[in-house]
């Protein structure tokens, strides 16, 4: 597999287990009785990734890629954090997860189409670049919506120890000395070059992720990405 139909066979299963995860979320949302707006909004996003799993995947087609299954670990396809925890508190780490991931995804996404030359490629990144847009609004109301049913306090408590740990694939990535170049093709293909891709991920945590949290008042103002860093590693040594 080369690596334009690694990207979008990738992209396919990190949206086939986007559509598990936010399902599941949903479902707890339900059991808490959110609001319907939210539940409709919840739905919806459901429905998205699902749909992004599939031109996903007939984009790495389009590129080249071998149609067969492409199986996902079962352990992919549920939240695995704090499994013995109640459901309240588990949705406050699958609302602060997503809106994570979603605030990332687009700027990753926002690039992918910068680059993008190639019709199919061009069209699948505007509508999951659309997409994302309302997904990360939809994540921070749900954080918002279990604030006000569960109070600010309860919610810090529980979100502020694991921010880090949200935020460890972007906080902790590092590049290789040698990492590839890609080809005016294949970046043409919707890829990114590595080095802004990582730039970007990190600049969106310092610049919209963070600030998000510290208005919610789960974060504290002073704190910076530099500050999470050390936070992830001494959760990790210890
Ligand atoms: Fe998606
Ligand atoms: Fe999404």
């Amino acid at each position: 597999m080369n690596v334009v139909q690694y990207t979008w066979h990738r992209q396919s299963r990190t949206e086939y287990m986007a559509a598990a995860l936010t399902s599941q979320m949903l479902h707890w949302l339900i059991t808490l009785g959110l609001n319907p707006d939210l539940l409709v909004r919840g739905a919806r996003v459901v429905r998205d990734e699902i749909r992004h799993a599939a031109i996903c995947h007939e984009l790495y087609l389009h590129v080249g890629g071998e149609a067969k299954q492409m199986p996902v670990k079962p352990s992919q396809l549920w939240h695995s954090d704090d499994p013995k925890a109640p459901v309240h508190l588990r949705a406050i780490t699958a609302a602060g997860e997503l809106a994570c991931e979603e605030s990332v995804a687009l700027s990753v996404f926002r690039a992918r189409l910068e680059n993008a030359t190639d019709p199919m490629a061009r069209e699948v990144c505007e509508v999951i670049l659309r997409d994302e847009a309302t997904h990360r609004a939809y994540a921070w109301s749900v954080l918002e919506a279990l604030i006000a049913l569960q109070g600010l306090d309860a919610v810090r408590d529980w979100a502020r120890p694991r921010i880090a740990w949200w935020l460890r694939i972007y906080l902790t990535a590092k590049l290789r000395p040698n990492e590839p170049e890609y080809s005016p093709e294949q970046l043409g293909f919707g890829l990114i070059d590595r080095r802004s891709h990582w730039t970007m991920m990190r600049a969106t945590v310092e610049e919209d992720v963070i600030p998000r949290f510290q208005s919610l008042g789960l974060l504290e103002s002073s704190v910076t990405g530099s500050d999470l860093e050390r936070e992830l590693a001494a959760m990790r040594q210890g």
